[in-house]
């Protein structure tokens, strides 16, 4: 049996009077603890070791309220009614001599309560049936107080009439309900040999320093219960979503990609006509997209317009036959804020075209979207690329499927989809809880895109949603809960 100081200590202290049942204020005295806690802990101890039981009596414990305080020192107020009745000769005994004596909210009262004790009005005037009476019942009264104020009491030790007399008076008592706890010993606990119960120095903390040397050896240690319930520290942390990025950051790096950045504010040009989305694809309108007034325009290089008007008209030499029609080159100059983060990735290509490269970037992007459980006006996306000679579907796939088994996603299928700008396009789904979730689009860039850009390579691409990402791997159903400021929910979010 491995006892600790505490249980010994109050052991020892038990063991001086074995067959008592102690309460706390007793175990207090003999343990020399100014604490309950160390009662309440070393008693818990001791119990579970079958040394001692604990037994729990609910008490109600009855005290003075604020008017019983002020009852105590100044007289209740029928007994000080009472007094200046019987003062005053019998004519003036009566309900206007009384009211000019009395503050109202007292008078008004006090009336009721001589009422009760059975002092009536008649014509005026206060009529007394049996003064002996109404002095041993103010007596009665005044004794009960005057015993509380000494400090609460048990209700089991006081008058119980007086008791639910005082209770039905506003603020003269309060009764309170508490748990009163009594220890004994067992029978186990009182055949202890209380030499055997001498405190023993017990190391609680190891320390480098205390391995260092050789006193450990022959010491005891402290046990610690390791499911003892303790504070949860809540110190500074990354924001869920800060880290998550810092994560995909680093898986990509890790598959060889390097990082690219680019601006919020770009053409409808680059962010468009150069991925050959018709000039009226309906993305275009300012229903989906934000125009911007200032700057209302964003300078083109002529070169690229002069490009991106001939593959939309007729295809240029790319092979294709375009879009038709005209092209508009102010549409092209429109500026706005970017709705996905292809235009990086575009531009990039447009300023090496013949480097080969395997890119990234995470960024924010903006569109015209009512927020609600599973939409954002902005949102980041995870853009890359791979542009290279021997760039194709299956190199594309694997790359996704790395990339999202190493987020924790093993298991990801593409399906055919359309995007104007590649050619196959494919959609990324993954499995998450039996279910087929879809993150993103992605595909292999069509020639109409390439060709003005300066590079005969195909390229990999993709755009995959982060918070759709973060919405699985933090647990949410509702994106907003990402941005919400509640400290709370932020600090209870797993650490990634
Ligand atoms: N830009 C597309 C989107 O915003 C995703 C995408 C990127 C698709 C690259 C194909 C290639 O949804």
């Amino acid at each position: 049996m491995d006892l600790g100081n505490n249980e010994r200590r109050m052991l020892r202290a038990m063991l001086s009077e074995p067959n008592r049942t102690w309460s706390l204020g007793q175990l207090l005295s003999a343990t020399g603890w100014d604490d309950q806690v160390h009662v309440a802990g070393a008693g818990a101890g001791l119990e579970e070791f079958g040394l001692a039981e604990v037994s729990e009596e609910r008490v109600s414990s009855v005290s003075l309220g604020e008017e019983g305080k002020s009852a105590a020192t100044e007289g209740l107020l029928e007994d000080r009614l009472w007094g200046w009745l019987r003062e005053q000769d019998p004519d003036s005994r009566t309900m206007a001599t009384l009211s000019s004596e009395f503050e109202r909210n007292e008078a008004g009262p006090g009336v009721g309560l001589l009422k009760v004790l059975g002092i009536s009005l008649e014509n005026g005037r206060f009529v007394v049936d049996d003064e002996g009476t109404v002095d041993s019942a103010i007596e009665q009264r005044t004794a009960f107080v005057g015993l509380l104020a000494d400090g609460p009491m048990d209700e089991s030790e006081l008058d119980a009439e007086m008791v639910s007399h005082f209770s039905s008076r506003k603020g003269l008592i309060v009764v309170e309900q508490r748990v009163s706890r009594s220890w004994t010993l067992t029978e186990a606990g009182s055949s202890v040999d209380s030499s055997t119960l001498d405190e023993v120095e017990m190391i609680g903390d190891v320390t480098p320093e205390l391995l260092q040397g050789d006193e450990w050896r022959g010491a005891r240690f402290k046990p610690f219960d390791v499911n003892a319930p303790a504070p949860t520290p809540s110190g500074g942390r990354p924001h869920p979503m800060q880290a998550l990025i810092e994560t995909i950051r680093s898986v990509f790096l890790e598959m060889g990609f390097s990082e690219i950045e680019g601006d919020f504010v770009q053409s409808a040009g680059w962010n468009m006509d150069a991925l050959f989305i018709p000039q009226s694809h309906p993305a275009r309108t300012m229903q989906d997209t934000f125009y911007l007034s200032e700057p209302e325009q964003v300078e083109v290089d002529s070169e690229y317009l002069d490009l991106w008007a001939k593959v939309h008209e007729h295809g240029h030499d790319t092979g294709s036959r375009g879009w038709g029609g005209e092209f508009d080159r102010d549409e092209a100059r429109k500026a706005l804020l970017r709705t996905h983060t292809t235009v990086n990735t575009v531009r990039h290509i447009a300023d090496n075209p013949h480097q080969p490269c395997r890119v990234f970037g995470i960024g924010r992007v903006f569109r015209q979207e009512s927020i609600d459980r599973t939409h954002l006006p902005e949102f980041y996306q995870i853009e890359g690329i791979i542009h290279e000679a021997e760039a194709n579907l299956p190199m594309l796939i694997s790359t996704l499927k790395t990339f999202y088994s190493k987020m924790g996603f093993p298991d990801v299928r593409v399906r055919p989809a359309y995007f104007p700008y590649t050619e196959p396009s494919v959609e990324v789904d993954v499995m998450w809880k039996g279910e087929w979730l879809e993150l993103g689009g992605s595909g292999i860039f069509r020639p109409e895109v390439t060709e003005p850009l300066g590079t005969e390579w195909p390229v990999c691409a993709w755009g995959l949603g982060l918070e759709r990402l973060a919405m699985l791997t933090l647990e949410l159903d509702d994106i907003r809960e990402l941005y919400l400021p509640d400290l709370e929910k932020l600090r209870r979010m797993p650490i990634l």
